[in-house]
């Protein structure tokens, strides 16, 4: 007996859902190696000062297998960046240390700073992708085994990067004086809010604070503070969007309107305002490697060229 309309109907359904499951699912794992290099002016600069170009790398999230994405960091050192801010989760392997010190090559050699996400700490685990969606459970991955953390921040303070992890710190690049200060991954309450507190130096021509998630008790703290401008990722801009709507969640207690991109905290103020500050949030350029998915949100590395403030 042949089946009913109804049944068939039915089935066409279920293969049609199925076929553009699987196109949804082959296209999200090509988006996620879609690297990109996005562009954005930030103007904090005092009067007369040189623009300067920061190269703000985030959640490379690297494994030794992922050759396309090392030659693609390979290839940002071609921009020449006059200082590199790293806010975290360089890792997603026991043995991707060597790995990322070879494919920041000579950005290493150049200025620059870091902190540390979580998955600088702990190794990747299995978990139900659908979690980054939803509202987070307060779980944190914290049971897996240590990641060599210890190696990486080795790699970046031999090379002459600032660990920014719950301290300041201060440089001049191209004749332009930097104040910094970081904390250590608010994601995982590692963060000593109080190690840093205070007004931010105001003899420096920038201030700029790190941290690689972007919890709002950070970022009140670090505006209130006079800070030019915070600098983090974590959220991987949402990282599954939807087209024309945007991102669904951040990983975190920072609204999804901010989850990637330039913005002011707090998010109503405007440049001038007391207690306003430049916010720059990075979409990351991994995934977990048990979800190397990405819809309408391109893994991206920002150049951030800093120009004179309008006075
Ligand atoms: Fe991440």
């Amino acid at each position: 007996m042949s089946p009913s309309p109804a049944l068939r109907t039915l089935r066409g359904l279920a293969a049609a859902g199925a076929v553009a499951g699987a196109g949804l699912t082959t296209y999200a794992a090509w988006e996620a190696r879609a690297y990109t290099l996005r562009h954005v002016s930030v103007p904090l600069l005092p009067p007369g000062h040189r623009p300067l170009r920061v190269l703000h790398l985030s959640d490379v999230h690297m494994t030794p297998g992922q050759t396309r994405k090392q030659e693609w960091l390979r290839g940002l050192s071609r921009l020449e960046p006059d200082l590199v801010v790293n806010t975290g989760d360089n890792l997603a392997h026991m043995a991707s240390v060597p790995v990322v010190r070879d494919s920041l090559g000579p950005l290493l050699d150049l200025p620059g700073v870091f902190v540390f996400g979580s998955n600088d700490y702990f190794a990747p685990s299995l978990r139900n992708p659908l979690r980054y969606l939803l509202p987070d459970d307060g779980k944190r991955n914290t049971h897996t085994p240590q990641l060599p953390w210890r190696e990486l921040r080795s790699t970046f303070s031999d090379a002459g990067w600032l660990d920014l992890t719950n301290r300041h710190g201060a440089l001049e690049v191209a004749g332009t004086t930097f104040a910094f200060a970081g904390v250590d991954d608010p994601h995982l309450d590692y963060d000593r809010l109080e190690e840093v507190r205070g007004p931010a130096d105001p003899a420096a021509d920038v201030r700029l604070a790190v941290a690689h998630a972007p919890y709002l008790r950070v970022l009140d703290a670090f505006a209130a503070d006079g800070y030019d401008a915070i600098i983090a990722g974590h959220t991987h801009g949402g990282q599954v969007c939807l087209p024309g709507v945007g991102a669904l969640t951040t990983n975190c207690d920072l609204e999804p309107a901010r989850a990637k991109g330039l913005h002011r905290h707090p998010a109503d103020s405007r440049d001038g305002d007391p207690g306003s500050t430049w916010l720059h949030v990075s979409a990351g350029l991994g995934t977990s490697p048990y979800a190397r998915i990405r819809v309408a949100c391109r893994p991206e590395a920002t150049l951030l060229t800093l120009t004179p403030r309008r006075s």
